[in-house]
Protein backbone atom coordinates (compact mmCIF):
# COMPACT_ATOMS: atom_id res chain seq x y z
CA UNK A 1 0.00 0.00 0.00
CA UNK A 2 2.78 2.67 0.60
CA UNK A 3 4.83 1.54 -2.54
CA UNK A 4 1.46 2.33 -3.99
CA UNK A 5 1.19 5.60 -2.60
CA UNK A 6 4.63 6.40 -3.13
CA UNK A 7 4.49 5.34 -7.03
CA UNK A 8 1.21 7.57 -7.96
CA UNK A 9 3.24 10.21 -5.55
CA UNK A 10 5.91 10.74 -8.98
CA UNK A 11 5.90 10.03 -12.41
CA UNK A 12 9.12 9.78 -14.62
CA UNK A 13 10.56 11.93 -17.19
CA UNK A 14 14.02 12.26 -19.14
CA UNK A 15 15.49 10.11 -16.37
CA UNK A 16 14.50 11.69 -13.51
CA UNK A 17 11.09 11.96 -11.16
CA UNK A 18 8.76 14.85 -10.89
CA UNK A 19 5.97 15.41 -8.30
CA UNK A 20 2.28 13.80 -10.29
CA UNK A 21 0.22 16.55 -10.63
CA UNK A 22 2.46 19.24 -10.47
CA UNK A 23 3.54 19.44 -13.83
CA UNK A 24 3.40 17.66 -17.16
CA UNK A 25 5.75 16.07 -19.46
CA UNK A 26 4.79 18.37 -22.34
CA UNK A 27 5.37 21.58 -19.62
CA UNK A 28 8.48 20.27 -18.83
CA UNK A 29 9.50 20.01 -22.56
CA UNK A 30 8.45 23.48 -23.33
CA UNK A 31 11.31 25.19 -20.64
CA UNK A 32 13.92 23.67 -22.94
CA UNK A 33 12.66 26.82 -25.75
CA UNK A 34 12.48 29.27 -22.53
CA UNK A 35 13.87 32.67 -23.73
CA UNK A 36 16.41 33.85 -21.21
CA UNK A 37 17.16 37.54 -20.74
CA UNK A 38 20.37 38.87 -19.41
CA UNK A 39 19.11 39.90 -16.37
CA UNK A 40 17.46 36.45 -15.20
CA UNK A 41 18.69 35.48 -12.20
CA UNK A 42 18.15 31.11 -11.49
CA UNK A 43 17.99 29.52 -8.33
CA UNK A 44 19.15 25.59 -8.55
CA UNK A 45 19.11 22.97 -6.41
CA UNK A 46 18.17 19.61 -5.15
CA UNK A 47 14.97 19.58 -3.60
CA UNK A 48 15.82 19.85 0.24
CA UNK A 49 18.94 22.13 0.08
CA UNK A 50 17.72 25.31 0.76
CA UNK A 51 15.67 26.23 -1.69
CA UNK A 52 12.96 28.61 0.66
CA UNK A 53 16.12 29.59 2.40
CA UNK A 54 17.59 31.24 -0.55
CA UNK A 55 14.62 32.57 -2.35
CA UNK A 56 13.96 34.67 0.86
CA UNK A 57 17.69 36.02 0.92
CA UNK A 58 17.36 37.16 -3.31
CA UNK A 59 13.84 38.50 -2.81
CA UNK A 60 14.89 40.89 0.20
CA UNK A 61 18.43 41.86 -2.09
CA UNK A 62 16.07 42.51 -4.58
CA UNK A 63 13.79 44.48 -2.19
CA UNK A 64 17.25 46.65 -0.44
CA UNK A 65 18.30 47.28 -4.33
CA UNK A 66 14.62 48.62 -4.87
CA UNK A 67 13.94 46.48 -7.38
CA UNK A 68 10.38 46.13 -8.00
CA UNK A 69 9.16 42.35 -7.99
CA UNK A 70 5.13 42.94 -8.62
CA UNK A 71 4.73 39.96 -6.89
CA UNK A 72 3.11 39.33 -2.96
CA UNK A 73 4.91 36.35 -1.77
CA UNK A 74 8.37 34.61 -2.03
CA UNK A 75 7.11 31.77 -4.11
CA UNK A 76 5.98 33.91 -6.33
CA UNK A 77 8.30 36.23 -7.01
CA UNK A 78 10.73 33.10 -7.35
CA UNK A 79 8.60 31.01 -9.19
CA UNK A 80 9.81 27.25 -9.94
CA UNK A 81 9.09 26.69 -13.58
CA UNK A 82 8.69 23.12 -13.63
CA UNK A 83 6.20 23.38 -11.08
CA UNK A 84 3.91 26.73 -12.69
CA UNK A 85 0.55 25.76 -10.84
CA UNK A 86 -0.73 29.27 -10.56
CA UNK A 87 -0.09 29.59 -14.47
CA UNK A 88 1.96 32.86 -13.91
CA UNK A 89 3.50 34.48 -17.18
CA UNK A 90 6.76 34.59 -17.27
CA UNK A 91 7.22 36.18 -20.60
CA UNK A 92 5.86 39.27 -19.58
CA UNK A 93 7.47 39.89 -15.86
CA UNK A 94 9.40 42.81 -15.56
CA UNK A 95 13.26 42.37 -15.22
CA UNK A 96 15.03 41.13 -13.57
CA UNK A 97 13.09 37.61 -13.18
CA UNK A 98 14.03 35.62 -10.37
CA UNK A 99 13.38 31.58 -10.92
CA UNK A 100 13.76 28.78 -8.54
CA UNK A 101 14.19 25.00 -10.56
CA UNK A 102 15.45 21.77 -8.89
CA UNK A 103 15.66 20.92 -12.18
CA UNK A 104 18.67 18.72 -13.90
CA UNK A 105 21.44 20.55 -16.20
CA UNK A 106 19.98 18.64 -19.26
CA UNK A 107 16.73 19.94 -19.06
CA UNK A 108 17.15 23.50 -18.44
CA UNK A 109 16.35 26.20 -20.98
CA UNK A 110 18.59 26.00 -23.59
CA UNK A 111 19.83 29.53 -23.56
CA UNK A 112 21.16 29.58 -19.98
CA UNK A 113 24.03 27.87 -21.87
CA UNK A 114 25.40 30.64 -23.94
CA UNK A 115 26.06 31.90 -21.72
CA UNK A 116 23.39 33.74 -20.80
CA UNK A 117 21.97 35.07 -16.79
CA UNK A 118 22.92 33.60 -13.50
CA UNK A 119 23.18 30.47 -11.54
CA UNK A 120 22.78 30.06 -8.04
CA UNK A 121 23.87 26.32 -7.15
CA UNK A 122 23.26 25.52 -3.77
CA UNK A 123 23.98 21.95 -2.47
CA UNK A 124 23.83 20.11 0.99
CA UNK A 125 25.49 17.15 2.61
CA UNK A 126 23.38 14.09 1.59
CA UNK A 127 22.25 13.20 5.14
CA UNK A 128 21.13 15.84 5.93
CA UNK A 129 19.66 16.20 2.72
CA UNK A 130 17.88 13.18 3.16
CA UNK A 131 16.80 13.53 6.63
CA UNK A 132 15.10 16.60 5.64
CA UNK A 133 13.15 15.27 2.44
CA UNK A 134 11.97 12.26 4.48
CA UNK A 135 10.33 14.65 6.71
CA UNK A 136 9.53 17.10 4.13
CA UNK A 137 7.12 13.90 2.50
CA UNK A 138 5.38 12.79 5.51
CA UNK A 139 3.78 16.56 4.98
CA UNK A 140 1.85 15.26 2.30
CA UNK A 141 -1.31 13.78 3.07
CA UNK A 142 -0.96 10.26 0.17
CA UNK A 143 2.21 9.73 2.25
CA UNK A 144 0.92 10.38 5.92
CA UNK A 145 -1.40 8.26 5.58
CA UNK A 146 0.35 5.76 4.16
CA UNK A 147 2.52 5.81 6.77
CA UNK A 148 5.46 6.43 4.77
CA UNK A 149 8.61 5.17 6.81
CA UNK A 150 12.15 6.07 6.99
CA UNK A 151 13.86 2.62 5.78
CA UNK A 152 11.55 2.72 2.80
CA UNK A 153 12.28 5.98 2.04
CA UNK A 154 16.24 5.63 2.41
CA UNK A 155 16.04 3.07 -0.33
CA UNK A 156 13.92 5.31 -2.44
CA UNK A 157 16.47 8.16 -2.21
CA UNK A 158 19.61 6.19 -2.77
CA UNK A 159 17.84 4.75 -5.95
CA UNK A 160 17.28 8.04 -7.30
CA UNK A 161 13.38 7.38 -6.83
CA UNK A 162 12.52 10.92 -5.46
CA UNK A 163 11.36 13.99 -7.37
CA UNK A 164 14.78 15.30 -9.09
CA UNK A 165 16.13 12.62 -8.77
CA UNK A 166 19.29 10.67 -7.85
CA UNK A 167 21.00 13.38 -5.41
CA UNK A 168 24.49 12.49 -6.85
CA UNK A 169 23.80 12.92 -10.48
CA UNK A 170 22.12 16.07 -9.87
CA UNK A 171 25.08 17.49 -8.14
CA UNK A 172 27.41 15.80 -10.20
CA UNK A 173 25.80 17.20 -13.56
CA UNK A 174 25.68 21.07 -12.51
CA UNK A 175 29.18 20.92 -11.27
CA UNK A 176 30.79 18.91 -14.17
CA UNK A 177 29.15 21.25 -16.22
CA UNK A 178 28.91 24.82 -14.70
CA UNK A 179 31.73 26.12 -17.15
CA UNK A 180 28.89 26.29 -19.39
CA UNK A 181 27.07 28.43 -17.10
CA UNK A 182 27.10 31.57 -15.85
CA UNK A 183 27.14 29.71 -12.25
CA UNK A 184 28.28 29.94 -9.04
CA UNK A 185 28.25 27.33 -6.08
CA UNK A 186 26.95 27.41 -2.37
CA UNK A 187 26.49 25.27 0.21
CA UNK A 188 23.77 25.06 2.89
CA UNK A 189 26.23 24.65 5.79
CA UNK A 190 28.61 27.13 4.91
CA UNK A 191 25.24 29.50 5.14
CA UNK A 192 24.43 28.12 8.14
CA UNK A 193 28.07 28.95 9.63
CA UNK A 194 28.41 32.10 7.90
CA UNK A 195 25.11 33.88 6.34
CA UNK A 196 26.66 37.42 5.84
CA UNK A 197 29.35 36.16 3.74
CA UNK A 198 26.59 34.07 1.96
CA UNK A 199 24.50 37.38 1.27
CA UNK A 200 27.82 39.31 0.14
CA UNK A 201 28.83 36.52 -1.94
CA UNK A 202 25.57 36.72 -3.66
CA UNK A 203 24.80 40.24 -4.20
CA UNK A 204 28.90 40.16 -5.84
CA UNK A 205 27.70 37.44 -7.91
CA UNK A 206 24.49 39.76 -9.01
CA UNK A 207 26.60 42.96 -8.95
CA UNK A 208 24.10 44.56 -6.62
CA UNK A 209 25.73 47.16 -4.23
CA UNK A 210 23.99 47.22 -0.66
CA UNK A 211 24.98 49.32 2.43
CA UNK A 212 25.91 48.00 5.44
CA UNK A 213 22.74 48.17 6.84
CA UNK A 214 20.83 46.76 3.70
CA UNK A 215 23.33 43.54 4.19
CA UNK A 216 22.28 43.83 7.97
CA UNK A 217 18.59 44.09 6.91
CA UNK A 218 18.72 40.86 4.77
CA UNK A 219 21.32 38.69 7.21
CA UNK A 220 18.71 39.50 9.74
CA UNK A 221 15.25 38.56 8.06
CA UNK A 222 16.86 35.34 6.59
CA UNK A 223 17.25 33.61 10.05
CA UNK A 224 15.76 30.47 10.54
CA UNK A 225 13.76 32.04 13.29
CA UNK A 226 12.70 34.80 11.79
CA UNK A 227 11.72 33.40 8.38
CA UNK A 228 9.45 31.03 10.48
CA UNK A 229 7.41 33.71 11.48
CA UNK A 230 7.38 35.22 8.26
CA UNK A 231 4.53 34.91 6.36
CA UNK A 232 6.15 36.25 2.68
CA UNK A 233 8.88 33.84 3.36
CA UNK A 234 7.64 30.20 5.53
CA UNK A 235 4.92 28.97 3.02
CA UNK A 236 1.59 29.08 5.07
CA UNK A 237 -0.41 29.98 2.66
CA UNK A 238 0.01 26.43 0.94
CA UNK A 239 -3.24 24.69 1.81
CA UNK A 240 -3.44 21.82 4.03
CA UNK A 241 -4.82 19.36 1.61
CA UNK A 242 -1.53 19.75 -0.07
CA UNK A 243 0.92 20.28 2.84
CA UNK A 244 0.19 19.59 5.82
CA UNK A 245 2.51 21.99 8.20
CA UNK A 246 1.48 20.99 11.32
CA UNK A 247 4.60 18.67 12.41
CA UNK A 248 7.16 21.36 11.90
CA UNK A 249 6.66 22.29 8.49
CA UNK A 250 8.73 23.73 5.73
CA UNK A 251 10.84 25.45 7.90
CA UNK A 252 11.99 21.98 10.40
CA UNK A 253 14.61 22.02 12.40
CA UNK A 254 17.52 24.12 10.04
CA UNK A 255 20.53 22.97 11.49
CA UNK A 256 23.77 20.66 10.34
CA UNK A 257 24.12 17.06 11.92
CA UNK A 258 20.74 15.68 12.10
CA UNK A 259 21.38 13.03 10.06
CA UNK A 260 22.86 11.37 12.92
CA UNK A 261 19.20 10.88 14.65
CA UNK A 262 18.03 8.98 11.86
CA UNK A 263 20.43 6.98 9.86
CA UNK A 264 21.63 3.81 10.99
CA UNK A 265 25.48 2.76 11.07
CA UNK A 266 24.98 0.71 7.63
CA UNK A 267 23.06 3.59 5.96
CA UNK A 268 25.54 6.22 6.48
CA UNK A 269 28.41 3.78 5.39
CA UNK A 270 26.19 3.53 2.43
CA UNK A 271 25.63 6.44 1.34
CA UNK A 272 29.64 7.66 2.10
CA UNK A 273 30.36 5.06 -0.66
CA UNK A 274 27.87 5.87 -2.67
CA UNK A 275 29.39 9.24 -2.10
CA UNK A 276 32.88 7.81 -3.26
CA UNK A 277 31.94 6.72 -6.04
CA UNK A 278 29.48 8.77 -7.86
CA UNK A 279 31.42 12.21 -6.52
CA UNK A 280 34.60 11.25 -5.16
CA UNK A 281 37.03 12.98 -8.09
CA UNK A 282 35.50 16.32 -7.54
CA UNK A 283 36.08 19.25 -5.23
CA UNK A 284 33.06 19.04 -3.44
CA UNK A 285 33.17 19.92 0.03
CA UNK A 286 30.57 18.22 2.64
CA UNK A 287 30.08 19.72 5.87
CA UNK A 288 28.65 17.21 8.48
CA UNK A 289 28.84 18.39 11.48
CA UNK A 290 28.14 22.35 12.88
P1 LIG B 1 15.42 20.77 7.59
O1 LIG B 1 14.30 19.90 7.15
O2 LIG B 1 16.68 20.02 7.84
O3 LIG B 1 15.06 21.65 8.73
P2 LIG B 1 14.14 23.40 0.68
O4 LIG B 1 13.72 24.82 0.86
O5 LIG B 1 15.11 23.21 -0.45
O6 LIG B 1 12.97 22.50 0.63
O7 LIG B 1 15.02 22.99 1.97
C1 LIG B 1 14.38 22.88 3.22
C2 LIG B 1 15.42 22.85 4.32
O8 LIG B 1 16.01 24.17 4.44
C3 LIG B 1 14.79 22.53 5.66
O9 LIG B 1 15.78 21.77 6.36
C4 LIG B 1 14.60 23.91 6.24
O10 LIG B 1 14.47 23.95 7.63
C5 LIG B 1 15.89 24.58 5.79
N1 LIG B 1 15.82 26.05 5.91
C6 LIG B 1 14.89 26.88 5.41
N2 LIG B 1 15.13 28.15 5.81
C7 LIG B 1 16.25 28.12 6.57
C8 LIG B 1 17.01 29.10 7.29
N3 LIG B 1 16.64 30.38 7.29
N4 LIG B 1 18.10 28.69 7.97
C9 LIG B 1 18.46 27.40 7.97
N5 LIG B 1 17.79 26.42 7.33
C10 LIG B 1 16.69 26.77 6.64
Amino acid sequence: ELQAAYDAFLFKYEGTYFQTGYTTAQVLDSLKDMTIRDSDVFLVTFPKSGTVWLQQILCLIFSEAHINMAEDINSRRSPWIEYNLENLDFNNRPSPRLFSTHLPYYMIPEELRTPKGKIIYVYRNPKDNMVSFYHFCKLFPSLKKANITWDAFFDWYMAGKVYGGLYFDHLRGWYTHKEDFNCIFLTYEDMIKDLKSAVLKICEFLEIKLDDEGVDRVVEKSTFQNMKKDPLANYEFVKKQFLDQQEGGLLRKGTIGDWKNLLTVAQSEKVDKVLQEKLGDLPLKFTWDV
